[in-house]
């Protein structure tokens, strides 16, 4: 017995220490004062002045945010860079056509002039941090109202930011942290113009699709590279063919030495947003009633493209990007209500809110009766909450209703008779806005969807926010309602609006306010923001403000703890290690993947696992090259860092700096770490980076790219 107690109380203190360490995606700034020592504890060989420095170039100046919405690193002095497939996605698929499906077949540029521009594709560097909390909030008194205190700070900020871009190129922005508890400064250089250099074909970028998207075990080689090109001086420019490869301040050396479980790792990148000191009411909101709704509603999309995408490949390539992008949330939200619910999330919330409150009660005035105007709050908020869901994935969702929207700026030049100069410059912006959204647009798929999410709206949302559809002809049959919209509509009728959408034709222009589809859209964009929006933003204003209290005074009832702060696609780094993990009674899951695996999930009759046959041939014949590890390649392995969306791309490193692996999930069991991390399940999944360089080097011949790289045997 004694014997039994000794062992609960060992595993309870080692689980503890190991859980602390792991949660986390601390600000590279304060790595030094807050992390350092535990990391090194862990492993971790190098400094923190190695990670985030102003005085030596660091790790920092290797990664970049990609696009807008993911993370890349430099992997070369020629500004090569490395992101996950489905980051490039977009590019990719910008670039195919049914004559070039790079997509289906990859692309590898063989030279430098191959490498194919992407307007509006940019690549970021971060290029310093600083706390400004002081001046942020100088001026800013207990006297002021809620109002006067924003409006100080927004002046602030404005003029922290203006300070920090006064002659040069950079861009600065301040942002909130604890709710506003904290504020830093982030000054960002943007280069401009980035270029496809390779992806291997999705049966391998993607192989596995939605079927295996966040879940474990994973066999996906989801990288892609591209270029950044610069001006003659390095610095940003627009494309231009005059352009030159940018030189970093640093780029990452490449471990493929191997890796074990228990080994320490690192993530440097941008994790979107996370929800980690959220009250139970919140949590519930989000299990019980958010995610069901918004689950029921891209069911039905995902439903209606999933058919047509089936059986005819113009449609799938058409569909592919949004069909991914609508499913990937939708699983992600069911893996979070499973997450919540096995955690007991809500209980371990409230049992903090108990201690919180008798905290308060013990002489910390201030927050008395704190939690108790949350639930108000949040009761209130539920009704516009609701209807802002289904405002936006039932009625925005429909993909031309989102494309009249936006043509509302442009009438209201028209109306307001704004400059020429002004419309004209609308009408250009709208005319590449129409091609892109042309190119793949199926009227069909989206009309079946728009009848099939309306009649939702109608039977969820309260009646208060329902615009009257009797006033535009609605016969009570959704279908037949939708038909009519687009019979009376020119916005899914691609020549014609090509036709009219030019500057000599303002006077029939000024007519698209009367396009059915436009009117509509007007109809639920009133309500909206008449209705929904006002009432909701001040609820949630009221919300931050509580929120800025409580986490306040989180920190202060936690002294002995180091909260870190929630992601806000800010630079974070997380740490952790190499590790498995034993998901559901007798499965354990083990740390990594091989090539065997997508052999194994091979079967050419479905499509997300239908293995390339030269992928196949170089397997049969294990030309594997150094790549090899017991007779064939590692493809994925799990590590316990914490990272969320964002991270997509982000480099997985080892304890001397060296790029092991590519971020670009998480597994199921997990999912619910934007909310509550857990040691035991929360998993980031990462491709091995020996993967990578074998399918650019064995599969592509894209030996030229490997040459450009640092290799660490
Ligand atoms: N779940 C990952 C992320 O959130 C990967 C998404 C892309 N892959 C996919 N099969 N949809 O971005
Ligand atoms: N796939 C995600 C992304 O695009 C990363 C996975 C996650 O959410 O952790 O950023």
């Amino acid at each position: 017995m004694k014997k039994i107690v000794l062992i609960f109380l060992v595993t309870l203190f080692v689980s503890l220490k190991f859980s602390s360490a792991d949660e986390g995606m601390w600000i590279p700034l304060l790595i030094e004062k807050y992390n350092i020592e535990d990391m090194q504890k862990k492993g971790f060989k190098l400094s923190a002045e190695d990670i985030y420095s102003i005085n030596q170039d660091c790790l920092k100046d290797a990664v970049v945010i990609f696009g807008r919405g993911c993370t890349g690193e430099l992997v070369s002095g020629q500004g090569l860079l490395l992101t996950n497939h489905h980051c490039g996605y977009g590019a990719i698929q910008q670039h195919s056509s049914i004559e070039h499906d790079y997509l289906t077949d990859g692309f590898w540029a063989m030279s430098k002039d191959e490498e194919l521009p992407n307007p509006g594709l940019t690549a970021t560097f971060l290029r310093r941090i600083e706390e400004v909390t002081d001046k942020t909030l100088a001026g800013v008194t207990d006297e002021m109202s809620e109002e006067e205190r924003n409006e100080k700070i927004r002046e602030n900020m404005k003029s922290i930011q203006d300070e920090a871009e006064k002659d040069n190129h950079y861009n600065a922005s301040v942002r909130s942290f604890y709710y506003g508890n904290q504020y830093f400064l982030f000054v960002y250089e943007v280069y401009k113009d980035v270029r496809l250099v390779g992806a291997p074909p999705s049966a391998i970028g993607k192989f596995g699709g939605d079927t295996d998207n966040w879940m474990w075990p994973r066999h996906t080689g989801d990288f892609s590279v591209f270029r950044i090109y610069a001006d003659k001086n390095n610095q940003p420019a627009e494309y231009s063919p005059e352009n030159i490869p940018y030189k970093p301040k640093k780029y990452l050396p490449i471990s493929i030495k191997g890796i074990n479980e228990g080994d320490f790792t690192m993530v440097l990148g941008y994790p979107g947003g996370t929800y980690q000191y959220v009250t139970s009411d919140e949590i519930k909101w989000i299990k019980n009633i958010s995610n069901p709704n918004k689950i029921e509603l891209r069911d039905i999309r995902l439903d209606v493209m999933n058919r047509y995408m089936q059986n005819n490949d113009t449609i799938r390539i058409k569909y592919a990007s949004k069909n991914a992008g609508v499913s990937n949330s939708w699983k992600r939200w069911k893996g979070e209500i499973i997450g919540l619910e096995r955690l007991n999330a809500v209980e371990k919330k409230m049992e903090l809110e108990y201690q919180f409150r008798k905290w308060a009660e013990s002489g910390h005035n201030e927050y008395v009766g704190l939690l108790e105007n949350f639930s108000n709050v949040y009761s209130e908020l539920e009704k516009y909450d609701i209807a802002y869901d289904y405002y936006r994935e039932a009625i925005m969702a429909v993909e031309i209703v989102r494309f009249a929207s936006r043509f509302e700026h442009l009438l209201t030049l028209l109306k307001t008779e704004a400059d020429r100069e002004d419309i004209e410059k609308e009408i250009t912006n709208l005319q590449h806005l129409m091609d892109g959204f042309y190119k793949d647009y199926v009227p069909k798929i989206d009309q079946e969807i728009f009848y099939q999410l309306l009649p939702l709206y109608y039977s969820n949302v309260s009646v208060e926010f329902q615009p009257d559809l009797a006033q535009m002809n609605f016969s009570g049959n959704y279908k037949r309602f939708v038909e009519y919209l687009y019979q009376n509509s020119i916005f899914d009728d691609q020549p014609e609006l090509k036709e009219l959408l030019t500057i000599d034709k303002i006077d029939e222009l000024t007519n698209l306010k009367n396009d059915a589809v436009f009117q509509f859209y007007q109809h639920f964009n009133q309500v909206y923001e008449a209705k929904i929006k006002p009432k909701r933003d001040s609820l949630n204003y009221i919300t931050h403000t509580l929120y800025r209290s409580y986490m306040k005074g989180l920190m202060e009832m936690q002294k002995d703890k180091i909260l870190f702060p929630d992601a806000n696609f800010t630079m974070r780094v997380s740490y952790g290690d190499v590790k498995g993990s034993y998901p559901r009674d007798g499965i354990k899951y083990q740390y990594f993947t091989t090539l065997d695996g997508v052999m194994e999930k091979d079967n050419p009759e479905i499509y997300d696992y239908d293995v390339p046959d030269r992928l196949k041939e170089i397997y049969q014949k294990k030309d594997f090259g150094r790549y090899e590890v017991d007779g064939t390649v590692p493809v994925c392995f799990l590590a316990t860092n914490h990272t969320t969306g964002g991270n997509s791309g982000s480099p997985v490193l080892d304890a001397e700096g060296n790029l092991i692996g590519l971020n670009f999930d998480r597994v199921w069991e997990g999912i619910m770490s934007d909310m509550i991390f857990d040691p035991e399940q929360s998993r980031n999944i990462s491709v091995d980076i020996r993967y990578v360089l074998f399918l650019i080097d064995k599969y592509a011949g894209a030996t030229h790219l490997i040459d450009e790289m640092a290799i660490v045997e």
